[in-house]
């Protein structure tokens, strides 16, 4: 992006940076990002996760509706979002408010999962405490016994989040530590501030 002629809203700028971290991060997965939610203690927990779409909705991403961070989404929906790719020197930061999507936007995802992360989503009671590992795989193994050449449904339990974009901030390093930071804000409109570095 032009730093010194940004658009007036930040939607397609994020694209081509995702678009272009998908290009230049050779690691497993770039499109990984940090989320931190607040604990009902006023600690914040954090943990990555993986961005699945991205529009002007907002940032999709998966989970276990019974899991710390969706308890912690309940309590308190406002999170952080973080993306860094070290190889192009970028980071996004994202701040929004993140809600259930629909039955229809899950269970379709869910369909196009492999079949083992499928099994692991109903087999893991996610963030609670597990005697052992012998306890979690008999555990995938009966799930896979009881739907042997069958389609596995959706676990009631398990679906995706929609991150409003409350507050986007794109940085790219620079020279000397002279980054480039710029801060879009939806409030009705998208409006603009640059950053000191
Ligand atoms: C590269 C990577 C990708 C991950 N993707 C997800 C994900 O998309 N959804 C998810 O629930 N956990 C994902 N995890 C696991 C989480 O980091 C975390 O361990 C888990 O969700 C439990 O978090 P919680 O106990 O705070 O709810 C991922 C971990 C890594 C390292």
């Amino acid at each position: 992006m032009d730093f010194q002629a940004p658009p007036p809203s930040p939607i397609e700028i994020a694209k081509t940076w995702f678009d272009e971290a998908e290009k230049a991060v050779t690691t497993e997965n770039p499109l990984a990002m940090t989320l931190s939610t607040c604990q009902a203690n006023g600690h914040i927990a954090s943990r990555i996760v993986l961005m699945k779409s991205f529009s002007e909705d907002g940032v999709l991403f998966f989970t276990n509706y019974n899991s710390d961070k969706a308890n912690e989404i309940e309590q308190n929906n406002h999170v952080a979002l973080l993306f860094h790719w070290d190889v192009l020197a970028r980071q996004i930061r994202i701040r929004g408010r993140a809600t259930k999507v629909s039955d229809d936007i899950s269970d379709e995802y869910f369909a196009s999962r492999q079949r083992l992360s499928q099994l692991g989503a109903w087999a893991s009671d996610q963030s609670k405490a597990l005697q052992n590992r012998d306890a979690l795989m008999s555990r995938v193994e009966e799930l896979d016994e009881k739907w042997d050449g069958k389609p596995i449904p959706r676990p009631p339990f398990w679906g995706g989040y929609c991150v409003s974009l409350d507050s986007i901030e794109f940085w790219q390093g620079g020279d000397g530590r002279l980054h480039d930071r710029l801060k879009y804000t939806f409030d009705q409109a998208w409006s603009l501030t640059r950053l000191q570095p």
